[in-house]
């Protein structure tokens, strides 16, 4: 089992604006919940925090993030951009990307991208990311965590019964990897991100390129009702440009609706 550790991060990492900023431990709740604790007491932008089992990890729209000791790599960023709160969007699709260029890099493989940030590979989730913000005068923001979850060593029977059909790993994928370098490749990756939020014209068509869900029929899963639609592009704002069967072209966004392919998790 490979072990993750504060030096072996900074280490892996070299000369790093951030690399003196990184924390390892070896258990807590929510990465997320911590850092934003340590933020509200005025923890630097550049914060990193990682740990190697979750108790309580946290997903999107108040799902769970399964997180066992090992596995994954369970790593949150605290950033302190200033950005208007319009730019949150561009915070989660950036840090997809940022994680699709990390795994790339560190395994060779590179996952695609299922609208607005789950990492994909062989049509299961690889991994998670949770943007949380706190807000500071009028619409700026005063803090951004991303938290971002990959799943790293898990074979099938390392994941609950109700996730083995829809989670993948690297390892289950054939691509074994050590965490630390995936840690500090991810670092690497997410230190573009700050400028890109200013500018998403950036990154917008690289994440464009890997996002899977376009030019797919998707549902719009929204309050219990499933919507067909299709995906046509994703708009300025980070949303999802869809086209509905009556021909109505709509943005979607991230936190309004939840996208399934036709067949299940990606398809
Ligand atoms: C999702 O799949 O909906 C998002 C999952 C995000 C998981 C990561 S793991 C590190 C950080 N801490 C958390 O509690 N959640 C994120």
């Amino acid at each position: 089992m490979d072990s993750l550790t504060r030096e072996s991060v900074a280490s892996a990492l070299g000369a790093h604006p951030w690399a003196q900023s990184i924390l390892v431990v070896p258990e807590t709740g929510s990465t997320n919940t911590a850092l934003k604790q340590m933020a509200a007491h005025g923890a630097p932008s550049g914060t990193v925090l990682i740990a190697d089992r979750q108790t309580s990890g946290r997903g999107r729209l108040g799902r769970s993030f399964d997180s066992p000791a090992g596995m994954g790599l369970y790593l949150s960023l605290l950033l302190r951009p200033e950005i208007d709160a319009a730019a949150i969007p561009h915070a989660t699709l950036r840090a997809g990307l940022a994680a699709a260029d990390a795994v790339e890099a560190i395994a060779g493989v590179r996952p695609g991208i299922k609208w607005p940030n789950d990492l994909v590979m062989q049509r299961q989730k690889l991994c998670g990311i949770l943007a949380e913000t706190g807000m500071g005068a009028g619409s700026r923001i005063d803090w951004l965590v991303i938290g971002i979850g990959i799943n790293c060593n898990q074979m099938e029977a390392d994941f609950p019964p109700e996730l083995r059909e829809m989670a993948t790993s690297l390892r289950r994928c054939g691509y074994p990897i050590e965490r630390t370098a995936l840690a500090a490749e991810l670092i690497r990756q997410l230190t573009a991100l700050q400028a890109d939020l200013a500018d998403p014209s950036r990154y917008l068509p690289r994440y464009a390129a890997s996002c899977i869900t376009l030019h797919q029929d998707v549902q719009l899963l929204q309050g219990g009702t499933a919507t067909p639609a299709y995906a046509l592009g994703i708009a300025p704002d980070g949303g999802l440009m869809v086209q509905l069967r009556d021909g109505t072209k709509q943005v979607v966004g991230s936190g309004e609706v939840s996208v399934r392919g036709l067949y299940g998790y990606v398809k």
